[in-house]
């Protein structure tokens, strides 16, 4: 298994499916129980370092954190020495000096997470929790995990990511992740929406939204980012729903198993319709839940102990 989980590229099929199913597994030790708490990570210390803001990442990571009993500290940006200016190597000391075992990290600039990773500024053991446009590897690793669950393994599996996949650190991820996994990735965007260099991306791209769907068994819709677009790439919001929007009409032309991702925050109305977000088959709450059981896999792999098989030992004492 990797040190730190910096990118779903470093991820062999064999890393991924390993955390996909010890997912599972937390997911079975913990879901629907009155105590959801495991002591596997019992003494061990989590620090959460965001430099960019985040609802679900951060909590979703805190609450893993302490499923698995380790001690977690919430370190954001706003309110620390950070913003005083304070920089990413001395922000790296300070919490190495106070004894962190893991750092999941959150920052606009791709490749801090690499940064801090082999620094040798600490020992800690990373977790990306997004670096700017590069990669969000627990977000791929929880859509993935969701697909799994809806459609069984996925090789062979149609997955269309739609919208603004140039800013989107979760396509990124998703699409190393997904295409490691065996599925087939298409790419739907307008072309100012999409990266320099894609043809090259393991994936087929298209322009047209209503030609890609009658085929695909899952969506995933991306959030237009406009904090990270500093010029047009489109007409207007209106014309950009008309074209890349996810609403009812075209729903209707999904396969009746096929499923709906966001991986949030959502504009409603804007990329996706709120009749659809809200649909039985979008599973964007669902993505949410899984999404602890897998930072609760991701924390537990990086920081147990190799030789602890903590997980029979708490099913033996339930
Ligand atoms: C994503 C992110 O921050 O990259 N959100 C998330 O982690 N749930 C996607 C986004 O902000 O659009």
């Amino acid at each position: 298994m990797i040190r730190h989980l910096l990118s779903t590229a470093d991820l062999s099929r064999a890393d991924a499916l390993l955390i996909l199913d010890t997912a599972e597994e937390m997911a079975r030790l913990t879901a629907g129980r009155s105590v959801k708490k495991l002591p596997t990570l019992r003494g061990r210390t989590v620090v959460n370092l965001f430099f960019e803001d985040s609802t679900r990442t951060r909590t979703s990571f805190e609450v893993a954190a302490k499923r698995l009993s380790a001690d977690v500290v919430n370190f954001s940006a706003k309110g620390s020495s950070v913003s005083k200016g304070e920089s990413l190597k001395d922000t790296a000391l300070t919490l190495a000096a106070m004894g962190a075992d893991g750092v999941v990290v959150r920052h606009a600039a791709s490749g801090a997470a690499y940064r801090l990773a082999t620094s040798g500024w600490i020992d800690a053991r990373v977790l990306n929790a997004g670096d700017g446009t590069h990669e969000h590897p627990t977000q791929a690793l929880l859509d993935a995990f969701t697909i799994r669950r809806h459609l069984g393994p996925l090789d062979g599996r149609r997955i269309v990511i739609v919208g603004d996949v140039i800013h989107s650190r979760v396509a990124r991820s998703n699409v190393a992740l997904l295409s490691t996994l065996g599925a087939d990735v298409v790419l739907v965007a307008p072309p100012t929406l999409l990266p320099l260099g894609v043809e090259q991306w393991p994936v087929e791209v298209a322009y047209d939204l209503d030609g890609v769907l009658a085929d695909a068994d899952a969506v995933m819709m991306l959030r237009v980012q406009r904090e990270r677009m500093n010029a047009a790439f489109f007409p207007s919001a209106r014309e950009y729903s008309r074209r890349y929007g996810l609403d009812v009409r075209r729903f209707a032309r999904l396969p009746e198993s096929a499923i709906v991702l966001h991986p949030g925050p959502m504009n409603r109305g804007m990329e996706i319709t709120a009749d659809v977000a809200d649909s039985p088959r979008s599973v964007i709450v669902e993505q949410v839940s899984n999404g602890v059981y897998v930072r609760m896999a991701a924390l537990y792999l990086m920081l147990a102990g190799a030789d602890d098989d903590v997980m029979s030992a708490q099913e033996g004492a339930a």
